[in-house]
């Protein structure tokens, strides 16, 4: 099957999404007969790029998972609720803090929960997600003129093309250990911090850390032996090249517009891991 190219962006803002590296992974993306499989969607760049006719994605992250669905099943509902959205200060952190409450968040159903995620990722600094140890999302109110948070037609465009995929809650292992010969496997995990204080993308109440980035090489190594195509992303940090002794490791750029220190929106390079370039 023929890659072809969509110009779809996400419908959501995402740490370490790969919006600004799309141009180098989207060539790189082998002819596949299989499905297309994204283990860490996040925001789903290059999903939406490709808009594969059979396809899985999925993540741990049970917030963004709900939300993927209820664009798929229930886009017209959820463009209805999010039109009572506003974008306030103290309105955000009344929405923000349902996850605090007991119940809070358990007594929305699953179309009021994907618009309060919609809305946090829309209004909050920056687009982050991220929890703190009791799971509790705490990103601070961001600072917009004027920001868009129903974006009817994005979300309409994104529910076309997202009609047909499917969409799970799962460890990263659970959908490997199902991969099949003749699958496309594009795998962008938390990368391996730079530094300390670069690590800020704590997606998921449990982090993601060595034990992960090593599990995780163990798969790509066993996909390599079993002719499975995958491209995988990490930083660019010799223990990576370590890691991936043997494969086709490729330093690629991109501008980051997600980083505490001034410095780091320079352009900083990361890797592309794969078995079929
Ligand atoms: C770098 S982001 C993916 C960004 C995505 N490619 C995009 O374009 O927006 C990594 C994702 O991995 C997810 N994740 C973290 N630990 C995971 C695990 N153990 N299994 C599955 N997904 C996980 C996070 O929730 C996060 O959404």
């Amino acid at each position: 099957m023929k890659v072809q190219k969509n110009s779809l962006t996400p419908f959501l803002k995402w740490a370490g999404g790969k919006r600004q590296l799309i141009h180098e992974i989207f060539p790189r993306i082998p002819e596949y007969e299989g499905r297309y499989i994204e283990p860490f969607m996040g925001a789903a760049a290059v999903f939406f790029r490709v808009c594969p006719p059979k396809c899985w994605l999925n993540d741990i992250n049970q917030e963004l998972v709900n939300c993927f669905c209820t664009v798929r099943d229930e886009v017209e509902q959820l463009i209805e609720r999010l039109s009572s959205y506003q974008y306030d200060k103290d309105f955000y952190y009344q929405i923000r803090s349902l996850d605090r409450q007991e119940g809070g968040l358990s007594n929305l159903d699953k179309i009021d929960r994907a618009a309060r995620f919609i809305y946090l990722n829309r209004s909050g600094f920056n687009g982050l997600y991220r929890v703190n140890s009791k799971g509790h999302f705490n990103v601070p109110f961001g600072r917009y003129k004027n920001p868009n948070i129903i974006m009817k037609e994005k979300l309409l465009a994104c529910h076309s093309h997202l009609k047909r995929a499917r969409i799970t809650q799962m460890h990263f292992r659970e959908v490997l250990l199902k991969v099949e010969k003749g699958d496309f496997v594009y795998l962008d995990p938390p990368y391996l911090p730079l530094s300390k204080s670069s690590n800020f993308t704590n997606y998921d109440k449990q982090g993601f850390g060595e034990n992960e980035q090593l599990e995780l090489a163990e798969f790509l190594h066993y996909f390599n032996r079993k002719n499975i195509s995958f491209l995988a992303s990490n930083a660019d940090h010799r223990n990576i090249y370590e890691l991936y002794e043997g494969l086709q490791i490729t330093k690629i750029y991109a501008k980051r517009s997600i980083n505490s220190k001034s410095d780091g929106r320079a352009q900083i390079g990361e890797l592309l891991i794969s078995n079929s370039l």
